[in-house]
């Protein structure tokens, strides 16, 4: 693997109580991974040159808009944008959603399912809810039963990978299924992205929104790619410098940029950008296959996980569990293993309802352990000698 994909930071270590010094085990690139060199390099080399993006004549002016629009290129490479789409930067997955909700057109109806992130549960305006599915193909035919009621534009929203199970889910044939209802398809691949490479026509899809800070590059950037026509024809998100094309002496007398501009008001986050595309680039230029490969083989040292779809759906490196007192045993793992691992309700409490239990929610919710690059055997070996030797292991 290319050094440009390393973890920056690979070799921390922690002191356990007894003293003893552990290289720390981090297992929780679900909430936030950690940056590659790809990502630290970007910025280190662009910040001599940091200045105005799209506001100046000079020499960082200029650099930093090229760099910034070469990134809005690269971002488009890696989610295969179309010609047609707008590629957004923003600030985060629950960000790029929450722009799509405000861009849909009047009397929008959109459809999710419970076993949602909240990012991808609440920014919609009165969503019809389904039920977190038993299986694929129960989720395919829930939303085939829901779009067959649905008159005007919809818009079905759902997740590419779930950041509770990491099962994968069958987005192709459910954007087959809402394209045959002329609804369109949102993923959510905030953690479909930092595994395998997405690919807007693959998927289907006509929106994808990702987050830097699970795609190694957290520095405050994220994306929302899709289907211009809405977006253009939707109010800025960000009303101000930049949206703007012209602004009259009257109250109201604006005319709205076109394009990604019209929802990147003010000032861009330019490192947050450039950053993004960096590790993208390193991506679409890595054997992704090999990354996938290896993280499935630690996942095949791990048993007990929960699951939604009853274990036949592929799933990208995320597992939790259900054990008592979660976040006790979170704090044991971190303390006396040197191991970093989520416990909580993940932001997705319906799916940790349904998947723990009632009251799972009352009693500190799941125990989940992710990987990602820079994840080894060695790690997952200490995480489930530790789970045995708390006499958790489920
Ligand atoms: N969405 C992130 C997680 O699942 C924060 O942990």
């Amino acid at each position: 693997m290319s050094d440009r994909l390393d973890i920056v930071g690979a070799d921390l270590t922690v002191t356990l109580p007894g003293g003893t010094d552990v290289r720390f085990a981090h297992l929780d690139y679900a909430a936030s991974a950690p940056a590659v060199r790809a990502a630290a390099d970007a910025v280190r080399d662009l910040l001599p040159y940091y200045g105005s993006v799209h506001r100046g004549a000079g020499l960082r002016s200029q650099r930093s808009t090229f760099e910034y629009e070469r990134a809005r290129d690269i971002v488009a490479e890696f989610v295969g944008a179309r010609p047609d789409d707008s590629v957004i930067f923003t600030r985060n997955t629950t960000d790029s959603l929450n722009l799509l909700a405000r861009a849909l057109p009047a009397g929008t109806t959109t459809i999710v399912f419970d076993g949602e992130h909240h990012a991808n549960l609440l920014p919609w305006p009165s969503p019809v809810r389904l039920p977190a599915p038993h299986s694929a193909d129960a989720a395919v035919e829930a939303a085939r039963a829901a779009l067959s009621s649905v008159r005007g534009p919809a818009l079905l929203a759902v997740t590419g990978a779930s950041n509770v199970t990491g099962e994968i889910w069958p987005v192709r044939r459910l954007a087959d299924v809402a394209h045959a209802h002329g609804a369109r398809v949102l993923v959510d691949a905030a953690q479909l992205a930092p595994h395998v490479p997405v690919d807007l026509d693959e998927l289907g899809a006509d929106y994808l929104a990702l987050s830097g800070h699970k795609l190694y590059a957290p520095f405050g950037a994220g994306v929302l790619a899709g289907r211009g026509d809405w977006l253009d024809a939707a109010d800025p998100y960000l009303r101000g410098g930049g949206a703007s094309a012209s602004v009259g002496d009257a109250t109201g007398d604006v005319v709205w940029q076109t394009g990604p501009a019209r929802h990147e008001g003010g000032t861009p986050n330019l490192i947050g950008a450039i950053s993004l595309a960096a590790v993208c680039e390193a991506l679409l230029q890595a054997d992704r296959a090999a990354i996938l490969e290896h993280e499935q083989s630690l996942l095949a040292g791990i048993d007990g996980a929960l699951t939604l779809f009853g274990g036949s759906q592929p799933r990208v490196g995320i597992v939790s569990f259900a054990v008592p007192d979660a976040p006790g045993v979170a704090d044991r793992l971190a303390r006396d293993y040197g191991i970093g691992v989520r416990a909580g309700l993940f932001c997705a409490h319906p799916l940790v309802r349904r998947l723990g239990g009632a009251g799972t929610c009352d009693t500190g919710g799941l125990l989940r352990a992710s990987f990602g690059l820079g994840s080894t055997h060695d790690d997952v070996d200490r995480f489930v000698k530790a789970l045995d030797d708390l006499g958790v292991r489920p």
